[in-house]
């Protein structure tokens, strides 16, 4: 008896000293009973039945989501100023002009920027589509080519892959290569486009005071995701400037948290053609009901400066929310979108991440497209291309160029010039 007194208090002091560690769900039978809301009741239980009354839904959505989880995307709109810095006719051996351009996001001279790089196929006859992501490492960790700028801003220290003091180094030149096939890209007729996103907001719980959020607003709501989808934006109000881009053609790609910012910037800002999630998982595409790997107090507590304070409130109540993913698909509608996961990503929620999208079609199909044709979960490497797309590939949490290949055929299909 003595001994098991003393155990349990020995239990109890080490659980107040260490929380237990997170032990996600990885089992289809565990995964709970759900209700999804229904994208297709406004807030007063009327029912959607017309593209009209689809519009006032949408906003009531796009309000949820900033209340409940993104925060409040600030309505100043800041004058921006472009600045090309470098432009090099002959890059990718002659297949491309790569442009650097200084995007001021302010009206003050020193105030914060972002530093966009695009490429242009030389081959073109006209304006060109273009995909549109951000990058992890900086511009210079794209691509090897020695003539791009190196980034100079806070980043996440790697010694593997020349960070150091939080600075890069030359060595990490190319690092993210692998996840660009610029060259493919290029010759299919596309131009790319990219940014560090720490330029908006440096990655990291306390990096906030030297995000842009402080330039913007006082609003303690807005986060890391907001200011990411935000600058997504500016970004596209550079490209609509450009004379070589039709701004009318831009895919919005996004990599797992980069691809929660992409949905919310695409959910939000109807400019951009085509929304593509490339394992975005929890808080992106994958249903936040679905008790099954990541959880919404997993990812509260892992990164609180991604949302708003009021998300955390849901951590422990999640078929509380008056929202989930399906339907921040539901907003990109009726613009093409596509959902890939790899199968080795189970903390995404691959199956969760399907069934979000199919949860999204009925929109789709009120306003008279397809949704998403498949019913079941297609097999790995059965590309779905109906007006919202999916694949699962083989493979861990990345991004590969069969996902590429696959985001290139779908823009064919949906982008091509009439
Ligand atoms: C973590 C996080 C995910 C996120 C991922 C990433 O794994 O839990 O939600 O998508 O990082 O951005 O790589």
């Amino acid at each position: 008896m003595k001994t098991l007194f003393l155990g349990l208090l020995l239990g109890a002091f080490v659980c107040a000293q260490s929380p237990a560690p997170f032990v996600p769900n990885y089992d289809e039978a565990k995964v709970g009973t759900y209700t999804l809301p229904d994208p297709l009741t406004m807030n007063d239980g009327s029912k959607v039945t017309t593209a009209q009354q689809w519009r006032k839904r949408r906003a009531e959505l796009l309000q949820l989501f900033a209340e409940n989880v993104y925060g409040r995307t600030p309505t100043t709109k800041s004058k921006l100023r472009f600045e090309e810095k470098l432009r090099d006719a002959n890059a990718l051996n002659g297949l491309a002009t790569r442009r650097e351009i200084t995007v001021h996001l302010t009206a003050k001279a020193d105030g914060p920027k972002m530093n966009l790089m695009l490429y242009v196929p030389n081959k073109r006859t006209g304006r060109v589509p273009a995909f549109l992501a951000m990058n992890y490492g900086g511009n210079h960790a794209v691509h090897a080519d020695p003539k791009i700028t190196m980034a100079t801003a806070w980043m996440r220290d790697n010694k593997d892959n020349g960070i150091v003091n939080h600075r890069a180094t030359e060595k990490s030149r190319g690092v993210e290569a692998r996840r660009w096939p610029i060259e493919m890209i290029v010759q299919r007729g596309y131009g790319v486009a990219t940014f560090y996103y720490g330029d908006l907001f440096p990655d990291h719980n306390d990096g906030r005071p030297n995000s842009i959020i402080p330039h913007l607003t006082k609003d303690e709501d807005w986060n890391a995701i907001g200011a990411w989808a935000w600058g997504f934006s500016r970004a596209l109000d550079y490209l609509e400037r450009d004379k070589d881009i039709d701004a009318k053609r831009v895919a919005v790609m996004g990599h797992s948290r980069h691809g929660k910012a992409a949905l919310w910037a695409g959910a939000q800002d109807e400019r951009f053609a085509i929304v593509i999630s490339n394992d975005s998982g929890e808080s992106g595409a994958a249903l936040a009901r679905r008790n099954f790997g990541e959880t919404v107090w997993r990812i509260n507590t892992s990164f609180p400066h991604w949302f708003n304070a009021k998300y955390k409130t849901y951590n422990d109540r999640v078929n509380e929310l008056p929202v989930d993913q399906h339907e921040i698909l539901a907003l990109i509608a009726p613009r093409p979108l596509y959902v890939a996961s790899a199968v080795e990503d189970q903390w995404a929620d691959p199956r969760g991440e399907f069934l979000s999208a199919l949860a999204a079609s009925p929109v789709y199909k009120l306003l008279g497209k397809d949704g998403l044709s498949a019913m079941q979960m297609p097999g790995i490497h059965q590309p779905v291309f109906s007006t919202i797309g999916y694949h699962i590939r083989a493979g861990i949490h990345d991004v590969t160029n069969y996902d590429w290949e696959q985001f290139l055929n779908f823009a064919d299909r949906h982008l091509r010039q009439t």
